[in-house]
C-alpha cells in the first residue's frame, strides 16, 4: 500500500517515464510503472524530479536584517563586518526568530529543504544561538538545519570567543566553525585552526570554517587545515568555505595544495553569489573574480558544494533562498560551461551539498526519505536555464509548498498565445 505515486517524472540521471511510490515517508519503489494500488497521484507528466536542494553555507542569524541600522555603502566584507557589529547589540531574540521563520519559508517554497547556517558566537549573551536552536527544533518537521558555531570577530582575537563557542556546542551546536583569515596573524589563524581541529576531534564533530575568504595569495591557511585534518584523523569531516584565496594563488603552490586537500579528505564549499561580489574590491583593472577553482578542486577528488551564504543581509542585498540562482553564477564564475560542467553545479546544491553536510538518507532511490521537488524543467541544464519553478515540494511524502507553473500570454499575430520557455520539440532536420 502507498500513500503517494508520482507519475511519470524525468530523474537527473535522465531516465524518463519514471514512477516513484511512498509509503510512510520513504521512498519504497522507483520504477518504470510502479502499479501498486492506493493514494495520492502526482502527475510529472515528464518534467524533472529532483531530491530537494541544500544549501551547504549560509548566515540564517544575520538574513533579512538588510538596511539595519544602515546599508553596507561599500558593499565590502569588512564594511559588512563592522555592519554586523553594529547591529548585534540592537538585537532581540524575537526579531531573530522571526526573520529566520520567514527565510525558512522561503527556502521551503524554493524546494530547499536543508541548510548548513553559520551563527555567530561571539556575543557573549549567545542570543543568536539560543534563537537559532529554537528555529531548527520549529522547522525539523520540514527543513533540516545544521548549525556551525562561528567566531565571526576571531576565535583569537575577539575576547571570550572560544569560551563562547564551546558553550554553543554545550547548548547543541552541530559544527565547529572558523575564520582564520580574520585572526591578527597568519600564526595566530594556524593556532586557531588547530584549537578549532582539536576541539572537533574531541568531541566527534564535523569541522566547517571560513576558510581564506580574502584576495591574498599569502592566505593559506587551507594547508593547515589540511594538516590538521589529517593529524587528528577527522578525514572525511572537514569542509573549508569560500577559500577564495585560491583564485589568486601561484599555480605551482596550487598544484601542491590540491593533492594535499585531496589526500586529508576535505570538502570545499563556494559562494558564487557572494565570492563574485565581495572579491576583486580592490583590484582595479585586470579584476579578478574571486570564487575558489572549483573544476580544479573537483578534478582532483575534492567535494565542491555551493552555498547561497547570505540574503539580504550586511553583505548582501539581494537573494530569495533560489539555489538554482546560485548554482547558475557559480557555472558562470566558473567557466562551466559543458553538460558535464553544469550538471556538477546542479550537483552541488543538491547531492554534493547533501554528501558534504552528511545528511542521512537523501536520493531518489528506495529507502530514502520521500523528499524531492518536481520542477518545471525537462533536465538539470533546463532547470538551470529557467531558473525552473517549483511546481510541488515534498517532505516525507507530505506535500509542503506548490507553485503554479510558470507561463506567459503573448498578444502577437501567428505566434502561440502561452509560451514558458521550454524549447520547440521540432522532429529530425
Ligand atoms: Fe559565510
Amino acid at each position: 500500500m502507498l500513500d503517494m505515486v508520482v507519475r511519470n517524472a524525468t530523474l537527473p540521471d535522465g531516465r524518463k517515464g519514471i514512477d516513484i511510490g511512498v509509503a510512510d515517508g520513504r521512498i519504497r519503489v522507483v520504477d518504470a510503472k510502479v502499479t501498486a494500488p492506493g493514494g495520492r497521484e502526482l502527475d510529472a507528466a515528464g518534467q524533472l524530479v529532483t531530491p530537494p536542494f541544500v544549501d551547504a553555507h549560509f548566515h540564517l542569524d544575520a538574513t533579512l536584517s538588510y538596511g539595519l541600522p544602515r546599508v553596507n555603502r561599500s558593499g565590502t566584507l569588512l564594511e559588512g563586518i563592522a555592519l554586523w557589529g553594529e547591529l548585534k547589540p540592537h538585537l532581540t531574540q524575537e526579531a531573530l526568530v522571526d526573520r529566520a521563520m520567514a527565510y525558512c519559508d522561503w527556502a521551503v517554497a524554493r524546494g530547499l529543504l536543508a541548510i548548513r547556517s553559520h551563527v555567530d558566537v561571539c556575543d557573549p549573551r549567545l542570543l543568536a544561538v539560543e534563537a537559532l536552536l529554537h528555529v531548527r527544533d520549529r522547522v525539523r518537521p520540514y527543513l533540516d538545519l545544521q548549525l556551525v558555531a562561528f567566531p565571526q570577530d576571531g576565535l583569537l582575537r575577539s575576547p571570550g570567543a572560544y569560551d563562547n563557542l564551546v558553550r554553543a556546542l554545550d547548548m547543541g551546536v552541530d559544527v565547529v566553525g572558523g575564520i582564520p583569515h580574520f585572526e591578527r596573524t597568519t600564526a595566530e589563524g594556524a593556532e586557531s585552526v588547530r584549537k578549532l581541529c582539536e576541539l572537533a576531534a574531541e568531541r566527534g564533530l564535523p569541522v566547517d570554517m571560513h576558510c581564506d575568504e580574502s584576495d591574498d595569495p599569502h592566505s593559506r591557511h587551507v594547508e593547515v587545515l589540511a594538516c590538521e585534518t589529517q593529524r587528528l584523523g577527522l578525514q572525511g569531516r572537514v569542509t573549508g568555505s569560500h577559500l577564495t584565496s585560491m583564485h589568486s594563488m601561484d599555480n605551482y603552490y596550487v598544484s601542491k595544495l590540491l593533492p594535499l586537500m585531496a589526500e586529508a579528505g576535505l570538502s570545499a564549499i563556494a559562494n558564487p553569489l557572494i565570492n563574485i561580489t565581495l572579491q576583486g574590491r580592490h583590484d582595479t583593472y585586470p579584476k579578478r573574480r574571486g570564487m575558489t577553482r572549483v573544476p580544479e578542486l573537483l578534478a582532483a577528488g575534492v567535494p565542491v558544494a555551493f552555498g547561497h551564504d547570505c540574503v539580504m543581509d550586511p553583505w548582501y542585498s539581494l537573494g530569495s533562498a533560489d539555489m538554482l540562482e546560485v548554482a547558475a553564477m557559480g557555472l558562470h564564475v566558473a567557466q562551466m560551461t559543458s553538460q558535464d560542467g553544469m550538471r556538477a553545479c546542479f550537483a552541488a546544491v543538491t547531492t554534493t551539498a547533501a554528501q558534504v553536510l552528511g545528511l542521512p538518507d537523501y536520493g531518489l532511490t528506495p529507502g530514502c526519505r520521500a523528499d524531492f521537488v518536481l520542477l518545471q524543467a525537462q533536465d538539470p541544464v533546463d532547470a538551470l536555464r529557467r531558473r525552473a519553478t517549483r511546481l510541488a515540494v515534498v517532505r516525507n511524502g507530505q506535500i509542503v509548498a506548490t507553485t503554479p507553473p510558470a507561463s506567459t500570454t503573448l498578444h502577437l499575430a501567428d505566434r502561440p498565445s502561452a509560451i514558458d520557455f521550454a524549447p520547440p520539440r521540432s522532429g529530425p532536420g
